[in-house]
């Protein structure tokens, strides 16, 4: 469900130390009267020196749309990680997830707003909770989403609920830690359950 990539252009700049806008030639702050294009040489080097090479880093990025992947293949070149994020065109469940490590599942599904409709949406949501039960054990999970009733649907016990807002639009970033096993999560719904 990665879009246009913000999110996982956003992770894949934040894991390397890549200061956002780097990548860019022009800012306005060029055209001011008393710019010193020496002080700005000299800034973007020590910026471009603290980038750091992750071995082994991946960072996965799906969504069912190819325009949207096409699109968030076009933004990861122009912020200059593209050669860090592996897209692919798939439904979310299909998503590979690399095992034995500690890693992190983050969607943003449609929530109704703009995108998607509200039944369909229901057993999205849904389907997003038994996939991250079943195939993420050991990563955190997060989903963004601005429709809290939706988010119930996910059906698992949210270990941290977030507040942001987009606009007018009370969000929520649904914080899960998926445990190896689904033990521990399936007597959490229970007891939630009852
Ligand atoms: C709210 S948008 C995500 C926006 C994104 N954060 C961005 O930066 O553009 C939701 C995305 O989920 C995708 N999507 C919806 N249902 C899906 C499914 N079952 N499997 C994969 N992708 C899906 C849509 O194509 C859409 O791009």
């Amino acid at each position: 469900m990665c879009g246009s990539g913000t999110v996982a252009i956003e992770a894949a700049l934040i894991a390397t130390n890549q200061r956002p806008g780097l990548f860019r030639l022009n800012y306005a702050f060029m055209h001011l009267t008393g710019y010193d294009e020496q002080v700005y040489l000299d800034e973007m080097e020590t910026l471009n020196k603290q980038i750091i090479d992750i071995p082994g880093l991946r960072i996965i990025a799906t969504d069912y749309s190819d325009v949207a992947i096409a699109n968030a293949r076009k933004n990861a070149i122009a912020a200059g990680v593209s050669d860090i994020i592996e897209f692919s065109v798939c439904d979310f469940e299909a998503t590979e997830v690399p095992e034995g490590g500690k890693g992190v599942m983050f969607m943003n599904p449609e929530y109704g707003e703009r995108l998607g409709n509200i039944s369909e949406l229901e057993a999205t949501y849904t389907r997003i909770g038994d996939f991250m039960k079943k195939k993420c054990g050991g990563y955190w999970g997060y989903i963004f989403t601005g429709n809290l009733d939706l988010a119930k649907k996910i059906g698992l016990k949210a270990k941290r609920r977030i507040e942001f807002y987009t606009s007018i639009i009370d969000c929520r970033l649904m914080e899960y830690e998926l445990y190896e096993g689904s033990r521990r999560q399936v007597r959490e719904e229970e007891q939630q359950a009852s």
